[in-house]
């Protein structure tokens, strides 16, 4: 954003610029963007028609929907299976195989998509792959690379059911997949995790040692549901709320002073409030996929127009003036971020009059 003739504009992010609007841009994976609001990966980033919907909104760039490792292996042993038919039949194997085209739909749209986006969108267009064992599929990471995505995210969404692997084996088969992805493309690496690893500080650094270009924190665990009526296991999708986003706040607090990487921000970012916040603990973006889903594209001007107001109000020229302003290591009392912070979380609460206190039932 550039500064008009009555402002004091200054390179220095730490000198307010009088008069001028707050400076929404960012830096996230060595990408310059507009504003610290990234759409991250859903249906919505999926569809085209929300795209220039999505830009026009202020959103600095757009997750596109994954590609699944199950995705890529289900092509793959179905193109392997239909060769395997083919050379039964007949030594001149490719005048009997099928249209290759239709046993590579799932990756070929990723593909297309990523090229469609690049056409239409000047914000950047970031890819997504996602899985968790290290292995041929990982080739698909080029694939999207070469199509144009300015930036590969991976998500390592996982649930490990095997008793016999330890956390130790489990997070070296991550490194050795981000080491994998890191090899595959030259673009910047993005991993999505999930929160629960017993030493995250530790798993953090060590992600970023293999080669990824910032962390996205967290992916948000879906639990399947048992249906009463039936006993149906089933899936089911519940959008989130803001108070997921304090989880993803405690740790970007944490990690922004370990971390040289990028930071974004995703589960729980349902207002301007709930991305301020994130950013002020460190995020370098904040990703919104439930509240979008919710009021379309269009909130992200609202949420903007709230950042703006509030960093307005405070004197506050940029957001990389703010980021991390709060972090663990900015605050006074780092202690607020550690343990002393749920000993006095729980020697906060009041009972309530119900129950003798005397009133509310917090303070
Ligand atoms: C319908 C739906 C589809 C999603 N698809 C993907 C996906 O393909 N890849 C991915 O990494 N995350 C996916 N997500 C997760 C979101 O990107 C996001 O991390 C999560 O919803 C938490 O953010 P929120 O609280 O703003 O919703 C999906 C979420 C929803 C609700």
């Amino acid at each position: 954003m550039s500064a008009t003739d009555d402002t004091i504009d200054t390179e220095d992010d730490n000198i307010p610029r009088v008069g001028s609007a707050p400076d929404m841009s960012t830096r996230y994976l060595g990408l310059e963007l507009c504003s610290p609001i990234v759409a991250s990966a859903s249906p919505l980033t999926g569809n085209p028609l929300m795209w220039a919907r999505l830009q026009d909104a202020g959103a600095g760039a757009i997750v596109l929907p994954s590609l699944f490792e199950e995705q890529i292996e289900r092509e793959t042993s179905a193109l392997d299976a239909a060769f395997d038919l083919a050379m039964d039949i007949s030594g001149e194997a490719s005048s009997f195989l099928p249209d290759l085209d239709g046993f590579d739909a799932g990756p070929a749209r990723h593909v297309a998509l990523v090229e469609k986006a690049r056409e239409q969108l000047s914000i950047p267009v970031i890819a997504s792959i996602n899985g968790v064992t290290p292995g041929g599929w990982v080739h698909y990471a080029r694939h999207l690379a070469d199509a144009g995505a300015h930036a590969i995210e991976l998500n390592l969404y996982d649930v490990v059911v095997d008793p016999r692997l330890s956390a130790a084996d489990v997070e070296r088969r991550y490194i050795e997949l981000v080491e994998e992805v890191r090899a595959e493309i030259t673009v910047p690496l993005a991993v999505k995790i999930g929160p629960w690893f017993t030493a995250l500080a530790h798993f953090a650094i060590a992600l970023e040692d293999a080669g990824a270009n910032g962390l996205v924190l967290f992916n948000r665990l879906y639990q399947p549901d048992i249906d009463l009526d039936t006993l149906d296991v089933r899936p089911r999708l519940q959008l989130s709320t803001s108070a997921e986003s304090r989880l993803p706040l405690h740790w970007m607090a944490i990690l922004r002073d370990m971390i040289s990487g990028s930071l974004a921000a995703t589960t729980g970012v349902h207002d301007g409030a709930d991305a301020m916040k994130l950013l002020l603990a460190g995020s370098d973006v904040v990703m919104t996929t439930s509240a979008l889903l919710m009021y379309g594209p269009e909130y992200i001007t609202a949420m903007l127009t709230w950042m703006r107001d509030w960093m307005t109000a405070r004197d506050y020229s940029s957001v990389r003036q703010l980021r991390g302003s709060v972090s663990r290591h900015n605050v006074p009392d780092p202690d607020v971020y550690d343990r002393a912070n749920y000993y006095q979380t729980l020697h906060s609460w009041l009972p309530p009059q119900h129950l003798g206190g005397v009133s509310g039932t917090s303070r």
